[in-house]
């Protein structure tokens, strides 16, 4: 049998302006941007209602936290609190016009406690991938000063959206 194989993403230091600088240009992030991601993505942690787990996530896209429930299957992951959020509070077309939502966030940014940092769930990834391009960095924060970045694609290849089922123009919104 196969074994499967993955290459872990390469650790980059938040104290590391060469990390930095070659991050933001990857991802055609500026300076401030990165840093505003770092910093809220960690202060969204401090939201966290995580009373089972102790496990506290932030996101950031607009910013989010993971919501437990005693049933725990009912918990919503920081990811999907966040783009919940985004989704229902950002008023389309001047700030996400769905007919081009792919284009308009830039990047998400995801802090956790631990080290390495953690990546975003299975269910959290296909959520993103109905608001996100493939292309979108995910800013992995971890509890120190690493972080790891890797596009939608990578996190979740050969994905299935919107498109595979006519839907480009999902919830494009004429103005009225
Ligand atoms: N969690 C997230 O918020 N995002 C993920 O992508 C994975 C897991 C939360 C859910 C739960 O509150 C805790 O982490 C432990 O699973």
């Amino acid at each position: 049998m196969a074994t499967q194989t993955t290459i872990p993403p390469t650790i980059l230091s938040t104290s590391s302006p060469t990390d930095i600088a070659s991050t933001c240009e990857t991802f055609a992030l500026s300076r401030e941007e990165f840093d505003n991601l770092h910093r809220s993505a960690k202060e969204a942690k401090s939201h966290s209602y995580s009373p089972y787990s102790k496990f506290r996530v932030g996101n950031l896209i607009i910013t989010g936290a993971n919501v437990e429930n005693a049933s725990y299957p009912v918990t919503t992951c920081a990811e999907r609190t966040a783009l919940c959020k985004a989704v229902t509070t950002v008023h389309p077309p001047n700030s996400i016009s769905w007919a081009s939502k792919t284009l308009e966030f830039k990047a998400i940014a995801v802090a956790t406690d631990i080290s390495p940092p953690a990546s975003p769930c299975g269910m959290c990834r296909q959520a993103i991938r109905e608001f996100c391009s493939v292309e979108i960095p995910i800013i992995m924060f971890d509890g120190e000063n690493g972080y790891a970045v890797l596009r939608l694609k990578e996190l979740l290849p050969l994905s299935f959206g919107p498109e595979a089922l006519g839907k480009e123009d999902l919830g494009r919104r004429e103005d009225s």
